[in-house]
């Protein structure tokens, strides 16, 4: 079993059931929904997903577990979601799966969020992983200049046809190679400042517990 695995396993055994579950998106959230949905299918767990991506929900889907849009649920029990980096003080970059902005509406509806993660996410300062701001492409290369004057390293995520990625909600990436991020506050205060900015991948103050998988074995850590 691979680290993926093991937390993802791991973080799938905090749903309960009657649970409302956000279900996140990535390569390790992958292994989370697999669990839920075995569960849901071996163990007649009762709950209903709120998914993350049109990814996940294809996924979720497929495997017969019961979904709402966050649009009809009262609220979120839980929500377990990979990450790109972690810091120290458990502040987090995502949205290397470009899931960014649903992910977010989804955390921040949900009482408490997991994230689950391998241990080479986990960092001392954030910034290493280039940074995704998610932008509506109308004025996107006006944003992309102010990112250079800034001296922030812009550049818009594409696919392998060198097309531009758009995203669930048909918009464009830019990711930030910045290297180091000092303040992530004042950076997402100034990034949620700008028009035409939807969402950027600074987490922050969002997660309650983190799963790491370690080849010791699973690390659980309570923020
Ligand atoms: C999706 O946009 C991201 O936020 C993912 O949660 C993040 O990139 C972690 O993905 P992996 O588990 O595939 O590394």
């Amino acid at each position: 079993m691979n680290l993926k695995q093991m937390v993802g396993i791991e973080a799938a055994n905090y749903v309960t059931d009657g649970m409302i579950v956000g279900l996140g998106t990535g390569s390790t959230a992958f292994y989370m929904v697999e669990e839920i949905g075995r569960r849901v299918n071996e163990e007649k767990l009762s709950i209903t997903g709120v998914t993350t991506s049109k990814r996940t929900e294809e996924h979720a889907q497929a495997l017969g577990i019961p979904l709402k849009s966050i649009d009809d649920v009262t609220h979120v029990d839980l929500t377990i979601d990979g990450a790109d980096e972690i810091s120290r003080d458990f502040q987090g970059i995502k949205g290397g799966g470009a899931a960014l902005l649903f992910e977010k509406v989804v955390a921040t509806y949900s009482q408490k969020n997991i994230w689950i993660v391998d241990e080479s996410k986990l960092v001392t300062n954030l910034g290493k992983f280039p940074l995704p701001v998610e932008v509506i492409p109308y004025g996107s290369r006006q944003l992309f200049r102010l990112f250079e004057e800034k001296n922030l390293h812009p550049a818009f995520r594409k696919l392998a046809d060198g097309s531009l990625l758009l995203t669930d909600s048909s918009n464009y990436i830019i990711d930030l190679h910045l290297g180091n991020i000092e303040q992530p506050k004042k950076l997402a205060a100034w990034l949620d400042s700008l028009t035409g900015v939807v969402e950027h991948g600074l987490f922050l103050d969002i997660a309650d517990k983190v799963i790491v998988g370690t080849a010791e074995g699973v690390k659980t850590m309570n923020v």
